[in-house]
């Protein structure tokens, strides 16, 4: 006879040590003898910017009002030394994908998004598309440690390089390319067979520290007549020394990429157990960047930060950048925007072993909404147009929501925000973005250093 009653009231417990999800990994793993990768970033629970709130003034601080008061939202990119900095009317900018990850339509959208609204768009493992480029206001050109792609035209076609020493997801690790993903063009720009599993190396073939990085930047800057900004991007993890040694290169913009932060495919293991939260990285680049003498928000002739790792809305944006961002980067939300999990495709991701709203098999290019896919078929459901005008559409929702906020803290520009504007709900919060917990004046671990 069926027993009706809830687990509960039949006395089962399950174990917080072995839960359910421990339980079918380890499964998986006997049955298969492979590990598992997939794509996006960490899905267990961190401290993050939910964690953190924001004081809207009332009688001590003097809020802006919405529809009178202006509240800008610009930014200046790489002035140090590039001839030509970038200045966009956004600091959401779109974080590096790669062809090869995405469709060609994806990646033409994430231009088409990105440009209307005067924000950046960045390449990734596996070069530029043409079509790509030929959409986007602003590229920021990737020089990644496999050199996949990379062409020293393309690098004078950009408008940015991003020197990408590591991501969030995989601080330390290389990335993965299936062979299922490697279709003819994809193989052709990378100069490797097709339908053959690619690994992207780890960490630069030709420079192994922080003074041959110098050097690097230094040819970069010559090949390209000193006319773009050079970013250097990490994985966060040592984030303090990593940035104190990207500056002492060259960067003129660092980039700083939190453990949350999306991947196309990556272990799992390595996505939720390598690297700091985003939270923790923040403080801890601004430190560094302070230390140096070269953190002026809003000024041209600083180092500028940009923060990515787990980005969804513009309270994140805001609380980024009162916490010292001059930017941010974002990689999942964006793809959410186009259509990834739509639950349109509700069926189709039943289908995959998957559902709405879970769907990370990024590695398995069968992606239903014809994102991260090179399959004809697929890719062909996948509209650039409308998939940049959602995107758009999210931008500025994005930016308006940090806006809002800024205003209502009394800033008239988001680069105004600051750690005083904000409180932490939770004592890791508190301790690791280095603001007070709410209703005291208490920092924990203030003092100490880290
Ligand atoms: C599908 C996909 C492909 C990616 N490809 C690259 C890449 O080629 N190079 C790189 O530096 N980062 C890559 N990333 C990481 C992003 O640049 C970025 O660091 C990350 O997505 C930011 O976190 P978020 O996804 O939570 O916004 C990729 C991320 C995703 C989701």
């Amino acid at each position: 006879m069926t027993d009706n009653r809830s687990l509960e009231q039949r006395g089962l417990r399950e174990s917080a040590t072995f839960d359910r999800t421990t339980i079918a990994a380890i499964q998986r793993a006997a049955e298969t003898g492979i590990y598992d990768i997939r794509g996006w970033g960490a899905k267990r629970k961190l401290p993050h910017f939910d964690d953190l709130l924001f004081l809207g003034a009332s009688m001590s601080r003097y809020p802006l009002e919405g529809y009178r008061e202006r509240c800008d939202t610009d930014v200046v990119l790489g002035g140090r030394n590039a001839k030509y900095p970038l200045h966009l009317e956004s600091p959401v900018t779109i974080a590096g994908m790669s062809f090869g990850a995405l469709s060609a339509g994806a990646k033409e959208a994430l231009g088409r998004g990105a440009s209307e609204v005067g924000t950046s768009t960045t390449t990734g493992d596996g070069g530029m598309t043409p079509e790509e480029r030929g959409q986007s206001k602003h590229l920021v050109y990737q020089y990644l440690p496999s050199r996949y792609g990379m062409n020293p035209d393309d690098l004078r076609k950009a408008d940015a390089i991003e020197v990408v020493l590591g991501q969030g997801a995989k601080p330390g690790g290389g990335g993965m390319l299936l062979g299922q993903k490697i279709s003819e063009r994809v193989a052709g720009m990378r100069t490797l067979p097709e339908g053959i599993d690619q690994r992207s190396a780890c960490r630069h073939p030709d420079w192994t520290g922080p003074d041959d990085l110098a050097i690097k930047i230094n040819e970069l800057r010559e090949i390209t007549d000193w006319e773009k900004p050079i970013y250097v991007k990490v994985g966060a993890s040592r984030t303090y020394y990593d940035v104190k040694l990207a500056v002492h290169s060259g960067a003129d913009v660092v980039v700083v990429d939190g453990m949350q932060g999306g991947t196309a495919a990556t272990q799992e293991v390595f996505i939720e157990h390598v690297g700091i939260p985003t939270l923790a990285a923040i403080p801890q680049a601004v430190q560094a960047l302070e230390e140096l003498g070269v953190h002026r928000k809003g000024g041209r002739d600083g180092v500028q930060l940009i923060v990515s790792g787990g980005i969804r809305n513009g309270a994140d944006v805001a609380k980024a950048m009162a916490l010292g961002a001059d930017a941010v980067a974002i990689g999942t939300a964006a793809l959410i925007a186009l259509g990834d999990n739509d639950p349109r495709y509700a069926a189709d991701y039943e289908k995959l072993g998957s559902a709405a709203g879970y769907y990370d098999d990024f590695q398995d290019g069968r992606d239903p909404a014809g994102i991260s896919t090179q399959d004809p078929e697929l890719s062909a459901r996948f509209d650039p147009v409308e998939g940049g005008r959602r995107l758009a559409n999210f931008l500025r929702v994005t930016t308006m929501e940090a806006q809002t906020i800024a205003r209502a803290c009394g800033k008239a520009h988001l680069q105004h925000l600051e750690p005083e504007d904000l409180v932490a709900i939770s004592m890791e919060a508190a301790a690791m973005a280095r603001v007070p917990l709410a209703g005291t004046g208490w920092i924990p671990g203030t003092g100490t250093g880290f």
